[in-house]
């Protein structure tokens, strides 16, 4: 079966999944930790080399207060409970998204991770935080056009893979599976640059619910996919 190199998933549905209890959204934020963490192991297993979620975008902050208060508190949690586990297990963490006027604290803690951890191989987590494909390509644009000016790029220059480079997923390869939960099926700004070839894979489960089958599924339904890239197959085999 093929693995994809890299998985990336749009984590939504906490809300829901808290409101069917009759519980605060904040108890299907808490929830859906627990099923990130347990998600991470389980991409760890399969082999799955880059793993990428969808944290806070750059539209989440339309939310009330108290929700972006409660989601910044569990990222806070989250890297200060699990950093340690994640280095021990050769883990190294990647944030993408705008760090520019988030909070010196979290700022501090998405450094720290990625300090700790960038020495480590088994396994690439990135976490897109204040994360938006269009706020994305437009700090990217303005990296090349100050590049340009300043006279260290020429404009003929810039093709697909030099734009790539100023974007925040500079190295990282493309996803080649992007999941999303809850049933939405939208892409809501999540890496509209790099997913333009991705299999896509929507399912109905809120995030919280999302255990190892599930991600076991999503694998399989993408191992029987025929993956073209614009091209014809013959054969099986991309011509
Ligand atoms: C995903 O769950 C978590 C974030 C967007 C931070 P939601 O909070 O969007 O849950 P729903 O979509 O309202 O159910
Ligand atoms: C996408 O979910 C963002 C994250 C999962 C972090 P949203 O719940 O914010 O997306 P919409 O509003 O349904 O498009
Ligand atoms: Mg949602």
């Amino acid at each position: 079966m093929t693995t994809p190199e890299h998985v990336a998933i749009i984590m939504d549905g906490n809300g829901r999944w808290a409101k069917a209890r009759g519980l605060p959204r904040l108890a299907g934020h808490r929830a859906g930790v627990e099923a990130l963490r347990k998600t991470v192991s389980a991409a760890g297993e399969m082999g799955i080399p880059w793993l990428t979620v969808y944290a806070f975008s750059s539209e989440n902050w339309s939310r009330p207060k108290s929700e972006v208060n409660d989601l910044m508190g569990l990222l806070k949690l989250f890297i200060r409970r699990d950093l340690a586990e994640l280095h021990k297990n050769g883990v190294r963490v990647r944030v993408i998204g705008e760090r520019e006027g988030l909070a010196p604290d979290i700022r501090g803690l998405l450094d720290e991770a990625e300090s700790l951890t960038a020495g480590n191989k088994n396994m690439n987590l990135v976490i897109a935080f204040n994360y938006g494909g269009r706020d994305e390509i437009v700090r990217a644009a303005r990296r090349i056009a100050d590049a340009v000016v300043r006279g260290d790029l020429k404009s003929e220059a810039v093709s697909p893979e030099v734009f790539a480079d100023y974007l925040d997923t500079a190295g990282i390869p493309d996803p080649d599976l992007v999941i999303r939960t809850s049933g939405e099926v939208r892409m809501s700004n999540f890496l509209p640059w790099q997913a333009a070839y991705s299999e896509l894979v929507f399912m109905p489960c809120y995030w919280p619910d999302f255990t190892r089958d599930h991600l076991a599924d999503a694998l399989g339904q993408y191992a029987v996919r025929e993956r073209r890239f614009g091209g014809v197959l013959e054969r099986g085999i991309a011509l």
